[in-house]
C-alpha cells in the first residue's frame, strides 16, 4: 500500500488557512485533511463546505478530503463534493445506514471513507469493507487536536489489515514521528497529523519529519 500523509488544518490559525494549505500542497502533502465539526456530534464547530471550496481554490492542485464529524453526514455530501473534495469520510456512529451512505458517495464519484471512534470496535465496519475505499481508525476521541495517542486503537488497525489487505487504513490523532511508526507497523498507510506540524519552524519541516518517520519504520 502507498504510504500517504494527510495533514489536518484543525490546529492552524484559521485566519491564515489559505497560506497554510498552499504550503502543505507545495510540501507534497498527499491529501489536505479537513476536520468538519458541527457542534453536535462533537462539541466544537469548525467550518462547512464553503471553507472547503475556498481553500481548494487556493491550492487547486492538492487533493482535499473531508472528515465529517457531524450528525446526518449525508446532508453534507453534495456540498463537499461540489467544493472539490475527492474523498469524504463520515463517522460510523453518526448513521444507521453506513452501507447506503458509502454507496451514495461512490455513486457521486468520490471515494468513501468511514471513521470509527476509539470506543467503536473494528467489527462495526467489517460489513462495509466491500463498499468503502478507506477506514479511518481514530487514535484520539474526535473533536480536538493536540490529544494523546490511544495506542490500543492499533489492535483495530491490525485486525482490519488482516481482513482487507488492499484497504486504505487511515489513523488520525496524536500522530508524530514516534507514534507514526507504531501505526505503520500495525498496518495503517494513511496518516493524519495536525498539531505536530505546528511544533516545527515550518509546516514543511513537520511534513518532512513525518516522511522520514515513514521511511525509517518501513
Ligand atoms: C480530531 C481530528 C484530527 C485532529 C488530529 O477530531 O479528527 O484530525 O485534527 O490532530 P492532532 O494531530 O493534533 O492529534
Ligand atoms: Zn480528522
Amino acid at each position: 500500500m502507498k504510504i500517504e500523509l494527510a495533514p489536518s488544518i484543525l490546529s492552524m490559525d484559521f485566519g491564515q488557512l489559505g497560506d497554510g494549505v498552499r504550503e502543505l500542497a507545495s510540501a507534497g502533502a498527499d491529501w489536505i485533511h479537513l476536520d468538519v465539526m458541527d457542534g453536535v456530534f462533537v462539541p466544537p464547530i469548525t467550518f462547512g463546505a464553503q471553507m472547503a471550496r475556498d481553500l481548494k481554490r487556493r491550492a487547486p492542485g492538492a487533493r482535499f478530503e473531508a472528515h465529517l464529524m457531524t450528525e446526518a453526514p449525508d446532508h453534507q455530501f453534495d456540498a463537499f463534493v461540489a467544493a472539490g473534495c475527492e474523498r469524504i469520510t463520515f463517522q460510523a456512529e453518526a448513521t444507521s445506514h453506513a452501507h447506503r451512505l458509502a454507496q451514495s458517495l461512490r455513486d457521486k464519484g468520490v471515494m468513501a471513507g468511514v471513521a470509527i471512534n476509539p470506543g467503536t470496535p473494528a467489527e462495526a465496519v467489517e460489513p462495509l469493507l466491500d463498499v468503502v475505499n478507506l477506514v479511518l481508525v481514530m487514535t484520539v476521541n474526535p473533536g480536538w487536536g493536540g490529544q494523546k495517542f490511544i495506542e490500543t486503537a492499533l489492535d483495530k488497525v491490525r485486525r482490519l489489515r488482516s481482513l482487507a489487505p488492499q484497504l486504505e487504513i487511515q489513523v488520525d490523532g496524536g500522530i508524530d514521528p514516534t507514534t507514526l511508526p507504531l501505526a505503520l507497523q500495525a498496518g495503517a498507510n494513511v496518516f493524519v497529523a495536525g498539531s505536530y506540524l505546528l511544533t516545527k519552524p515550518t509546516l514543511t519541516d513537520g511534513l518532512e519529519d513525518l516522511r522520514r518517520a515513514c521511511v525509517c519504520a518501513g
